[in-house]
């Protein structure tokens, strides 16, 4: 999990064990004493400093990690100068400030020489706290506690205290105007992914984890670690409507050699079958042939169940399964090239088409076998790979985020309050839409509330946000 998301408020402690995650490294506060704060927000901050001296305004450090020992003693010492009721509003509760993290910053800028010593001095410079915000995300922080989100944060606008979050969450959050506790719970995207070969589909969902910070990440339609291309992944609630995009047709490209079949019917498997090829006969017939709708055997290293159990289970207990054959399409067929006893092909099909199957059933009838040596998902519904981002474009702030309501094609209808109060209920509705399948319920904030299919003359819900 990525640790610079770390949420420390009045509902979440520090652990004890925190300090052993991060490295504190050594700074000079405005007092010229030391200050400790985690290595790369101590790196950003540096950073940060110098853009905004470049805009004439200088900030400086003012705190940063703090003991429990030290939260306690500052809150009594809040106490004394400002009463009760005021320490305990703005000074956290020991182990309850995000000072412990050593991600968090009070910034002093300086006026005429000199450095806001306290809360009244700044306020009396509030326009050069609210200048430095738009700069904040581009070096990754987030002013922590805006104006307007007390019952969110639990604390009144704090204009010196920034907080280190990481580039890419700290736009968003920007953009969004929200705050940390609301960019976890309510940031949610579709990506198109280039996978690259060589990991799974479960790393590439690791790793968008880790770029956003956020846990509730999946993808549709998984691709095996030999293969590339199209892999759609989605972020927080967005993961509610993964089954819709997995259900249409894929296109892929594969690469394909004859004379051998392995148990994993590609190239990364045991051959368990082989024979010559007669290279005489017509390859482009063979593959042509299959554009058609055909009762396909399913492979054996595949997660699809028998009598409750998933059959590449079967495979590596090496015991005797029957594999089950699933109606499957080919829309489209064409073969690319050839060259000897190898050939690529693209293909359009329906879900549920196996391409290692089609490619073993092809070596079949070319009288030989058959094994696949490359996949390339082009394809998955609308899709194209040419509108995928690679990890490393997302990890740069350079990838797509597309919106739940962009990527599926349903009506979308922005409701009144009273609706809402109905459809965040989940209470039927009469199709007075005439929605012939499924609609998607928006405020007039562009929040989706859910999405609803029909049902006789009814709306009912089907997702509920
Ligand atoms: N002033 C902030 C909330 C803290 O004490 O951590
Ligand atoms: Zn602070």
């Amino acid at each position: 999990m990525n640790k610079y998301l770390i949420v420390i408020n009045k509902e979440n402690k520090i652990k004890p064990n925190y300090l052993k995650y991060i490295k504190l490294v050594s700074l000079k506060d405005i007092d010229n004493k030391e200050t400790l704060l985690e290595e790369e927000t101590a790196s950003y901050y540096k950073k940060l400093r110098i853009a905004l001296k470049k805009k004439g305004i200088e900030v400086g450090l003012d705190g940063g990690y703090r003991t429990i020992e030290y939260q306690q003693e500052l809150k009594e010492t809040f106490i004394k100068k400002y009463g009760e009721e005021y320490a305990n509003k703005i000074v956290a509760p020991p182990g309850m400030s995000e000072h412990h993290t050593g991600l968090a910053i009070d910034l002093s800028i300086k006026t005429n020489g000199k450095y806001d010593k306290d809360n009244n001095e700044i306020s009396n410079h509030i326009e050069q706290y609210q200048a430095i915000v738009p700069y904040l995300s581009q070096y990754g922080f987030i002013l922590r506690y805006p104006k307007g989100k007390a019952e969110i944060t639990g604390y009144p606008y704090e204009p010196w205290h920034i907080r280190y979050v990481g580039k890419i969450p700290a736009q968003i959050m920007y953009e969004n105007n929200w705050t940390l506790e609301e960019y976890l719970r309510n940031f949610s995207a579709i990506l198109y992914v280039n996978k690259p070969a060589g990991i799974t589909s479960f790393d590439v969902v690791n790793q968008i984890s880790e770029i956003y910070g956020i846990k509730r990440v999946g993808h549709t339609g998984t691709l095996d670690p030999l293969a590339e291309g199209v892999l759609i992944v989605t972020i927080g609630q967005a993961t509610k409507v993964a089954e819709l995009i997995t259900a249409e047709d894929k296109e892929y490209k594969a690469g394909v050699l004859l004379g051998v079949e392995t148990d994993t019917l590609d190239i990364t498997g045991k051959v368990t079958k082989s024979k010559p090829v007669d290279l005489s006969k017509d390859i482009e017939k063979i593959v042509n042939s299959y554009q058609k709708t055909y009762m396909q055997e399913v492979p054996i290293y595949s997660a699809i169940k028998v009598k409750g159990k998933k059959l590449y289970e079967y495979a590596r207990n090496g015991e005797k399964v029957e594999l089950p054959k699933k109606e499957v399409t080919i829309k489209k067929i064409k073969l690319l090239s050839s060259d000897n006893d190898t050939f690529l092909i693209k293909a359009l099909v329906t879900k549920g088409c196996y391409i290692r199957s089609l490619i073993r059933d092809m070596g079949r009838s070319l009288d030989t076998y058959a094994t696949m040596t490359t996949l390339i998902r082009t394809k998955q519904g609308a899709i194209d790979i040419k509108q995928t981002n690679t990890i490393d474009e997302l990890a740069k702030g350079k990838g797509i985020l597309h919106r739940i309501d962009e990527v599926l094609d349903f009506p979308i209808i922005i409701v009144d309050e009273e609706e809402e109060r109905k459809i965040k209920n989940g209470q039927k509705m009469p199709n007075k839409y005439q929605i012939t399948d499924k609609v998607i319920f928006k405020n007039k904030n562009n929040k989706i509330l859910g999405i609803y299919k029909t049902e006789k003359n009814m709306l009912r819900v089907w997702k509920n946000f």
